[in-house]
């Protein structure tokens, strides 16, 4: 098995049922999921769980990472504080198609309490299927890199 068609999944508690949805829907489209939970309800910190799924990505265990929070955005801002980590809040598809195309994004967020179950799935669908530009992007991103010292 390798990186490649690896995806590894968190959230906080907020965001557990929509996290299982994620799951659902994207191994049904052949990709292999990494649950790393949390699994139950209990209060719980988003920045552990958005640090946890980073370093898996940023290792290069898991192709991408999806995490998910509140409104998705305290759990993006742990994540992209792990070197490697590109990630994104989005709220609507063109948005995650464009983190794919122009930032080589290789963590996507989103807020559970900002966007309903199928626009999530959409949104999910929009970021998985869409490639890397590269070209005049790609001495962007390497600029991004070189902020991370
Ligand atoms: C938890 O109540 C909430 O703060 C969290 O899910 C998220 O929205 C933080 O950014």
């Amino acid at each position: 098995m390798t990186a490649g068609n690896r995806i590894v999944l968190s959230s906080d508690h907020a965001a557990i049922q929509l996290r299982q949805a994620i799951a659902t829907h994207i191994e049904a489209h052949g990709w292999v999921v990494v649950d790393i939970g949390p699994t139950t309800p209990e209060s719980t910190h988003y920045p552990k769980h958005g640090e946890a799924t980073a370093r898996l990505v940023a290792s290069g265990d898991c192709r991408f990472g999806i995490i998910l929070c509140g409104t998705g955005q305290g759990i993006m801002m742990a994540a992209n504080k792990v070197k490697g980590i590109r990630c994104g809040v989005c709220v609507d598809t063109f948005s995650a198609r464009m983190i794919r195309r122009h930032n080589d994004a290789n963590m996507l967020s989103i807020g559970v309490r900002v966007v309903g179950e199928g626009l999530a799935l959409d949104i999910v669908d929009a970021f998985l299927t869409t490639q890397f530009e590269g070209g005049r992007h790609a001495t962007r991103v390497e600029m991004i890199r070189a902020l991370e010292g």
